[in-house]
């Protein structure tokens, strides 16, 4: 029986996607239950662990699964303000979260990883994209470069992971910097016309769930990066059948080792010295400005 509460401040928060629910590195010390904020419960209880190796324990890191212990959060319903806001009350100094993405581009495949710098917004506004609805404020914060640049620079050191690992496929880190993640509405895949536009568009990726998580974490002023793994190409391909979500599962599942050591890396190596964007918090404090609402 693991405490359900801790008293400590967090440093790494964690979004775990579809298929990644636990991470190898870490050794629990606590499981928080589903946490009741002002915007409502989070997705999942929220679990406080330690780095395995990490001789100081200084550094904690907290696990939220964004789609619920048994995945009964749709990407439409996911309770993002509450995850967002429940990784802040913990004082995380970062947030990295994953996401299985579709592939746009041929030389993106399936199990391969990227890191997006960029977002289109093709969801359908049903979303609660910010925290200052309702509330008689109006919040206005930077969104041109969604995520942290100096975290994808961090993660991108940590590629060659992939390459020790014994999975028969080998599988790459891209670290190219302006992937651009498309993110659409769904539950339904894109028609092949719609995948299509999106690599016209300039698209690299597409998924279901960077946002609001990416508005919300910049409006914590949290530096937030997605790490998206591929699972399929969508549906532009005209020669090939389009995306199923079988083949999604599969992938997600063939890959999950790669995945694992991939995160077990990043966090181990944060836990040995703390990255300069986590002590300083990357240029975002202060820069969310608020006036009152006279509407
Ligand atoms: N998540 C994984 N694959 C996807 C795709 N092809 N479209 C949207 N979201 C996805």
């Amino acid at each position: 029986e693991l405490p359900k509460t801790f008293e400590g401040s967090v440093d790494l928060g964690i979004i775990g996607g579809t298929g990644l629910y636990q991470l190898d590195c870490l050794k629990a010390i606590a499981i928080l239950p589903a946490m009741v904020t002002p915007w409502g419960v989070t997705s999942s209880p929220i679990t406080i662990s330690k780095v395995i190796g990490d001789s100081q324990e200084h550094f904690h890191v907290a696990f939220i699964s964004r789609h619920g212990l048994h995945h009964q959060y749709s990407p439409s319903s996911v309770p993002f303000r509450a995850n967002m806001a429940a990784l802040k009350h913990l004082q995380c100094k970062a947030v990295m979260s994953f996401s299985a993405v579709g592939s746009l581009q041929q030389q993106i495949k399936p199990r391969d990883f990227v890191l997006p710098q960029q977002i289109i917004d093709r969801t359908k506004g049903i979303r609660e994209s910010s925290y200052f609805n309702d509330i008689g404020l109006v919040g206005h914060v930077g969104f041109g470069e969604p995520f942290s640049k100096s975290f994808a620079q961090y993660i991108g050191q940590f590629g060659d992971v992939l390459k020790n690992s014994d999975s028969e496929e080998p599988c790459e880190l891209h670290v190219d910097d302006d992937t651009t993640v498309v993110c659409m509405e769904g539950p339904q895949f894109s028609t092949r016309a719609e995948s299509k536009m999106y690599r016209m568009l300039g698209g690299d990726v597409i998924n279901m769930s960077v946002l609001p998580e990416a508005k919300l974490a910049r409006e914590c002023e949290l530096p937030y990066q997605m790490v998206c793994m591929s699972t399929d190409y969508d549906a532009w391909r005209d020669e090939a059948e389009p995306v199923t979500v079988e083949t999604v599962i599969g992938n997600l599942q063939n890959n999950s080792a790669n995945a694992n050591a991939l995160a077990s890396t990043i966090i181990t190596h944060m836990s040995n010295e703390i990255p300069n964007f986590m002590l300083t918090g990357d240029g975002l404090k202060g820069s969310v400005k608020m006036s009152i609402s006279t509407k």
